[in-house]
């Protein structure tokens, strides 16, 4: 916890190098948008204290972060990251901050420990600007970092000049900044965008705060690939690359058998107990807990899904905000949706799709049916081409069948529809009425045999 230091993160630009209308802060790492890094990051350190600067996409930002839509200021043209800070700038000084911690939006591999230590040493030496540096063989489009006797100062790829400012050395600026509110803010009126870009780069500050005798300094990270922002579909998928090894590694120390590593991609949230077994290639994201003994077969996705212990998840299954309880086995090539629910040794089999649905303990479904807003009792079965029939064109309805129920092949359930405990359907049947516990329903066409013309 550092008091008196609020932060700000910017994600208010278009990522033109992403050739991709959606805002870059809300590409996908591992399934998280790049930005809940950034966030996730700052929280231990500035809890309630987190601004961001919003422009492109704002309103898919702000609806990708409701919780801290709150801190959110819209910069409504994007004239750069200085221009970014000047609009925040307000919202800082109002809330009486001492310090402001300055993240671009697009560093998705920081973490609060990073920060931390970072904010450490910055605070330490009482700095009244400063910012990360990391060292890098090419330092490419990244702002280069000049150590002048005069003091230091950040220049911009784009206008760097090696007759003016030397050869490049490689130390480049990561786009982490902490400022002292009071000293920097008779600054930011000097920005000026008379640079190749035509824009006001927050990193003009550096030289400007030297300029005006206040305290610099490059707190320098080594080579901590950590810090690389992010920019083009190649960076990006090296910054997933980088954290899905970390994750991986991570489950195995906790005792989780990862087959296929180098192919199993597994989001940060995801649980996943000791003794369960993930085979790659898979996608597992979101907010996911698998439980020990459970197994997860190669070729899943599965998203925002509990699977409980001893569970068996089998090839190519596609699986999303379901819960699946122990010992049920899914698969393979079945299909959950939200809202799908299996108790205990549940059965799924392939091409079976289950929406909204209880499944409750013991039942079977093991073949090419689709069960939508269905409660389907314990011990029943359903058999295959069994279709819940729960759309009207206007409404959705339920389906109820009581415990022990055998459905017959191939039935289609006209919901609202319900089917009284151990009641039997006739293979082929279309039922419209509800079923009382017990009886046998067969709504179908009487079979008649002709003779046939010689
Ligand atoms: C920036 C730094 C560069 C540094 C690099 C580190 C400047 C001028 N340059 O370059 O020195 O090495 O980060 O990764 O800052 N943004 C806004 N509003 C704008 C423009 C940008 O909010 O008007 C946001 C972007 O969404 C992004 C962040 O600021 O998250 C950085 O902008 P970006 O264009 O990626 O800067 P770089 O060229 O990478
Ligand atoms: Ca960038």
């Amino acid at each position: 916890m550092f008091d008196g230091v609020g932060a700000l993160v910017l994600a208010a630009g278009k990522g033109t190098r992403m050739h991709s209308e959606a805002p870059k802060v809300l590409r996908t790492i591992l399934g998280e948008p790049m930005l809940a890094y950034v966030f996730d990051a700052l929280r231990p350190l500035c809890p309630d204290r987190a601004h961001a600067v919003v422009g492109h996409g704002a309103s898919a930002v702000r609806r990708a972060f409701p919780d801290m839509a709150e801190g959110f200021v819209e910069q409504t043209e994007q004239l750069g990251t200085g221009h970014a800070l000047q609009v925040a700038w307000p919202a800082l000084v109002s809330r009486g901050y001492e310090h402001v911690l300055v993240v671009n939006g697009d560093v998705p591999l920081v973490t609060a420990d990073i920060l931390a230590g970072f904010l450490s040493e910055a605070l330490a030496v009482q700095a009244d600007v400063a910012f990360a540096s990391i060292e890098l063989d090419d330092p490419g489009a990244y702002g280069r970092v000049v150590r002048a006797p005069s003091g230091v100062c950040i220049v911009e790829a784009k206008d760097y000049d090696t007759m003016r400012h030397g050869p490049a050395t490689g130390e480049i600026n990561a786009g982490i900044y902490l400022l002292r509110l009071a000293t920097v803010g008779p600054l930011l009126p000097l920005l000026r965008n008379d640079n190749r870009g035509r824009e006001f780069y927050i990193t003009d500050l550096v030289g400007l705060a030297g300029k005006a005798g206040l305290r610099t300094r490059a707190v320098n990270r080594g080579r901590d690939g950590a810090l690389l922002g992010v920019n083009s579909p190649r960076e990006l998928v090296a910054a997933e690359e980088c954290l899905r090894r970390g994750i991986v590694d991570g489950l195995f120390d906790q005792g989780v058998l990862v087959r296929c590593p180098e192919q199993a991609r597994i989001g940060p949230r995801v649980a996943v107990a000791a003794g369960a077994v993930v085979a790659g290639p898979c996608e597992i994201y979101g907010d996911t807990s698998i439980g020990t003994g459970a197994r997860v077969a190669s070729q899943v996705w599965i998203r925002d899904c509990g699977l409980e212990e001893n569970c068996e998840i089998l090839p190519f299954c596609h699986l999303e905000g379901a819960r699946v309880g122990p010992g049920c086995k899914v698969g393979p090539f079945a299909r959950l949706r939200p809202g799908a629910v299996l108790e205990q040794e549940a059965r799924v089999g392939n091409f079976v799709e289950v929406k909204k649905s209880v499944l409750r303990r013991g039942v079977k479904a093991g073949h090419l049916s689709y069960l939508g807003d269905a409660d389907v009792g314990a011990g029943a079965n359903i058999g295959a081409g069994t279709i819940t029939c729960n759309y009207d064109g206007k409404n959705k309805h339920a389906t109820i069948i009581g415990e022990e129920a055998f459905i017959g092949s191939n039935t289609a359930l006209v919901a609202p529809v319900t089917i009284g405990r151990k009641a039997l359907v006739g293979a082929g049947s279309v039922i419209t009425h509800d079923v009382p516990e017990g009886m046998l329903a067969v709504g179908r066409g009487r079979q008649t045999n002709l003779r046939r013309k010689p």
